[in-house]
């Protein structure tokens, strides 16, 4: 068992993450599943708000159905239902945790925005995660899988702070500036929108230091 605060989430479900997520190398293993976990807790206990054991179970098992991972949906949707319903969730609660996993990868692709509170939690919870210093670690790790490198250019590094309308290089650096740098202005909750300030700092403090060592400014 698994737990923080009320929340005790079932050593299965953990197990069947674990399981699910053992190939990937991209950053969205059983680490990533429990800080998504943490982080929801801490935004659910600070507001107040939220359904304790709904979003646990969304935050853990929120990458097990993404088609960035998986070829077959239906079969992940069919393998979290057998789970679910071992565990004594009901249908109402199974429909519930697989609606806020589906939106959730929704809203990362900015196509739609979130209006079920829980649903908007693990959305805050899965995007602080991607940002501070465990951004820059899953970025680079990332990048690097991709044998992508972490900046194109001098000029690229020269021009950090500009809001330009060229057309991102590719480049890891410019996941930061597409993304990376705008989630804390798309965070749904007070407590996700406090932790991601100080984990935005960071990353640009980063950026520019990193810019500063190659630049030799
Ligand atoms: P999730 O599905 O958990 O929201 P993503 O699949 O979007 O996350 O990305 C997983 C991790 O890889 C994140 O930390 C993200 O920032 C990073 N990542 C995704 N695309 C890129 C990219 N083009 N360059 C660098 N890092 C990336
Ligand atoms: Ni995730």
């Amino acid at each position: 068992m698994l737990s923080k605060m009320k929340v005790v989430v079932p050593k299965e479900i953990v197990a069947f993450v674990e399981r699910e997520l053992e190939f990937d190398h991209s950053g969205h293993g059983l680490q990533h599943a429990e800080r998504v976990f943490r982080n929801a807790c801490a935004i659910m206990e600070e507001e107040g708000r939220g359904d304790f054991l709904i979003v646990a179970v969304s935050a853990f098992l929120h990458d097990c159905i993404d088609h960035k991972l998986f070829e077959d949906l239906e079969k992940q949707r069919a393998k979290i239902v057998r789970l679910l319903d071992g565990c004594s969730f009901s249908k109402a609660e199974i429909e519930e945790v697989l609606e806020i996993i589906t939106s959730i990868s929704f809203s990362n692709q900015k196509s739609r925005s979130l209006t079920s509170v829980n649903a908007q939690i693990v959305c805050d919870a899965d995007r602080l995660d991607a940002i501070g210093a465990i951004g820059v670690v899953r970025a680079v790790s990332y990048g690097a899988l991709k044998g992508r490198g972490f900046y194109e250019s001098h000029t690229e590094l020269e021009h950090l702070d500009d809001e330009d309308d060229t057309p991102p290089s590719g480049s890891t650096l410019s996941h930061f500036k597409e993304k990376l740098l705008k989630l804390e202005a798309l965070m749904y909750t007070d407590k996700g929108r406090q932790l991601a300030r100080r984990r935005t700092r960071f990353m640009s403090l980063f950026l520019q230091e990193f810019a500063d060592e190659v630049l030799l400014e």
